[in-house]
């Protein structure tokens, strides 16, 4: 039984083949492959668009769709996640797609070996769709390779499942990844570090924003995000006509990440990268409940 914990239960040639199915099911819509197929969701942190995103390329491939919400469950009864999990299992879904506020959540869960679980998200440790989606959004727009490009991660870094699996992907594709941050936001990293944006937009070829994840504070870290702003929104000032590729995993907050203007800008792919989480989620249920 295949799970996505996180990137690296994939091999490199499952990443190739996840590439491959997500650009032909961009360009011709496929067959209804998942058409006997049930899915439950067990979406414990808010969502709009991992689990919308989940359901479409459900339904695309003929999949049904069970949604659980936790906070109408029995674990708000005191029912244990396991025995949840357990439950929701004896009903012989074909997997379980998780979100969780814990790292490890999804982990114990497939340790379980009770059906095929997939993470859309936990704590500040993992989001492996979001990862592979951002990777077949550079690959298309570089033209097949991304090996040797540079890409700064900008914003709440340490607090980011987006940043931590986008590293590690990334990473074992051959990018360089250099992180931009104020002190409060920058992890423990071996990665090249800065505070300031301005000193590295000449030296890469995609700038990867990322939301002040407020709800992850224990303290307010600014009281100001205007300050913030100033040295970190991707505004045309700052980008002038550079040729960079800028990616945001959402939900943006205008004008603090990245600047209205911009968000309208071509080089802007915003709303390309929900598209492609579509076809890359069908690419990956497809590789979970059919290949594997
Ligand atoms: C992110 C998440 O929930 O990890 N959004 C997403 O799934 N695209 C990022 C965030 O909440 O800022």
């Amino acid at each position: 039984m295949q799970h996505l914990v996180d990137t690296d239960n994939f091999s490199d040639a499952q990443i190739a083949q996840l590439l491959a199915d997500a650009r032909a099911f961009k360009a011709q819509r496929p067959p209804q492959l998942l058409r006997d197929k049930l899915l439950i969701t067990l979406f414990f942190e808010a969502s709009t668009r991992t689990r919308s995103s989940f359901e479409v390329a459900a339904k695309r491939l003929g999949a049904s769709v069970v949604h659980l919400d936790p906070s109408r469950s029995s674990t708000k009864k005191g029912e244990s996640l396991e025995d949840t999990f357990a439950n929701l299992c004896a009903m012989e879904p074909d997997g379980v797609i998780i979100r969780h506020s814990q790292n490890d959540t999804p982990q114990i869960l497939a340790d379980l070996e009770m059906t095929p679980v997939i993470n859309a998200g936990a704590g500040n440790y993992a989001h492996p769709t979001q990862a592979l989606l951002d990777l077949f959004t550079m690959v298309e727009h570089f033209g097949g390779e991304v090996r040797g490009k540079r890409i700064a991660i900008v914003g709440d870094i340490i607090s980011s499942r987006v940043a931590s699996s986008g590293i590690r992907l990334l990473r074992r594709m051959g990018m360089e990844v250099l992180l931009v941050a104020p002190k409060p936001f920058m992890p423990l990293s071996d990665l090249p570090q800065y505070e300031s944006l301005d000193e590295v937009l000449d030296r890469v070829d995609v700038v990867m924003s990322l939301r002040a994840q407020l709800e992850r504070h224990a303290t307010p870290i600014f009281d100001d995000y205007g300050a913030y702003a100033t040295h970190y929104c991707i505004d045309h000032d700052r980008l002038g006509d550079r040729e960079l590729l800028i990616l945001h995993p959402g939900p943006v907050m205008r004008n603090i990440d990245i600047s209205d203007a911009v968000l309208q800008d071509p080089r802007c792919k915003v709303l390309e990268q929900v598209k492609n989480g579509v076809y890359m989620r069908m690419a990956i249920l497809k590789l979970l409940l059919l290949d594997a």
